[in-house]
């Protein structure tokens, strides 16, 4: 693989990681509590369910680029010779888009028809559960940036 290819798949892995981990530090540090703190149930549920779907769909983007080029740059180098960091990105990396597929596809279209239906406590029960969910996502996330960098420590 030529390095300037090398080097352009790095820089959508970053990229995709930029958007998926930040993404989640802003949803769960910043727009939940800034809506809680500011919005009542009925006026709350409907913005976060529109804000999450947006992040969604940028998640998805976010999840196919950052395992296609991280699969891409781990078989370059071979997957028997790839270091330890490197298998724990894979694995961690493959939970975090699971998780965020069973949120997407099993949650999330919970939470958006109890909006639709203004069932306020069903849409706060699909809520919190994805909140968890997003929570535990941004742990991953974080474990799996230090798996990445360890590698350089040697
Ligand atoms: C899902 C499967 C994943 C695979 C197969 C994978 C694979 C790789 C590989 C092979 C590299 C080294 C590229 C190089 O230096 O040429 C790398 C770098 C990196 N990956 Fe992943 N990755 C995955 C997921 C993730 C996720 C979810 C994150 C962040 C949450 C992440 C963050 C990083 C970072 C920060 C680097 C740069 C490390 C450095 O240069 O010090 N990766 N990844």
């Amino acid at each position: 693989m030529p390095p300037s290819l090398q080097a352009l798949l790095l820089f959508v892995h970053l990229l995709a990681a930029v958007v998926w981990v930040g993404g989640m530090v802003f949803a769960h540090f910043v727009m939940r509590p800034a809506a809680i703190e500011v919005l009542e149930p009925p006026r709350r549920l409907p913005l976060l369910a529109a804000a999450l779907g947006r992040f969604f769909r940028l998640v998805t983007a976010a999840v196919v680029a950052i395992v296609a080029s991280g699969l891409a740059l781990m078989g370059h180098v071979g997957f028997a010779r790839a270091p330890l960091g490197w298998h724990v990105m894979l694995a961690t990396g493959l939970v975090m888009a699971g998780v965020f597929v069973y949120l997407y596809a099993a949650l999330w279209p919970r939470l958006r028809e109890a909006v639709a239906q203004a069932q306020w406590p069903v849409a706060a029960a699909a809520l919190d559960k994805i909140r968890r969910l997003v929570f535990f996502n941004l742990c991953l996330g974080v474990a799996t940036l230090a798996a990445a960098v360890s590698v350089r420590a040697g």
